[in-house]
């Protein structure tokens, strides 16, 4: 498979006050075209700053990112990735096409569909305020896809939700990133959840923060809930777990 980009040798100080910390050294990866990589790693460790230099809102030290595209389009969605509460649930979801001046009547019917195969259909005239927390991811997501991105970087996005929203929205997620056949990178710290989502789980160390192992999961079942429940899956949490566990 061909690669979206490649992270060479990156590391990335930084300088404080009285000393200086060492977030990344030498870090190394590869992302393959139409794939889910997961990262999880210990907190603090640079899982961020990996995203924001590969955004290109921070840069690294040292090293490079090397995308196979001249300009490739990256949507990146954060944490708490806030809708704007002036403005409807379409027009929130239409900022990103908004903003690379990219919206026309045929990309805001795609992103209005989208919306509806998301089971927001009752729900695109109202303001955000009216929506539960997952419903409020699905429309971040939905903005993050329609600018047709070539990556799409996802930083912890269900952290701030209860447990059956995190279940139910990341089956949303894989479902609507595996439809659109986007290359995505998304951080989480939760292991069920990276190999669930991920088609390759990426542990990374503790700082200065290196890739420490890297997992090719080929669970059954295109969903979710499938891949949870299938054979292999307790023996990639139990590997990854003692991965982790060396780092914390
Ligand atoms: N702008 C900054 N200035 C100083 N230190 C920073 C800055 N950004 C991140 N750090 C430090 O770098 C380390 C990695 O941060 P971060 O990438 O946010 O970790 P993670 O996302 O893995 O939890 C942390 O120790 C953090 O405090
Ligand atoms: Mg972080």
């Amino acid at each position: 498979m061909k690669n979206v980009l490649s992270i060479v040798n990156v590391s990335r100080e930084f300088e404080t006050k009285d000393s200086s910390i060492i977030a990344l050294e030498g870090v190394n990866l590869n992302v393959k075209e139409g794939e889910i990589l997961a990262i999880i790693g210990p907190s603090g460790c640079g899982k961020s700053t990996l995203l924001n230099i590969i955004a290109g809102l921070d840069e690294p030290s040292g090293g490079s990112i090397v995308f196979s595209k001249t300009e490739p389009v990256i949507s990146y969605m954060l944490q708490s990735d806030a809708l704007l509460n002036w403005r409807s649930v379409l027009d929130n979801a239409t900022i990103g096409l908004e903003i690379q001046k990219k919206k026309s009547k045929e990309s805001v019917e795609k992103v209005q569909r989208m919306l509806e195969d998301y089971g927001l259909q009752d729900f695109i005239d109202k303001k955000p305020s009216s929506l539960s927390g997952g419903m409020k991811q699905r429309v971040a997501l939905v903005r993050s896809l329609a600018v047709e991105p070539d990556i799409l970087l996802l930083d912890e996005p269900f952290s701030a939700l209860d447990y059956y929203t995190r279940l139910n929205i990341s089956e949303y997620v894989h479902k609507m990133i595996k439809l659109s056949g986007k290359t995505a990178i998304i951080i989480t710290h939760d292991i069920s959840e990276a190999i669930s989502i991920g088609d390759r789980v990426v542990v990374m160390s503790s700082r200065p923060s290196r890739v420490k192992s890297i997992y090719d999961i080929d669970l059954k079942g295109d969903s979710v809930l499938e891949r949870r429940s299938s054979e292999d899956f307790n023996k990639l949490f139990n590997e990854i777990w003692g991965d982790l566990d060396d780092e914390l």
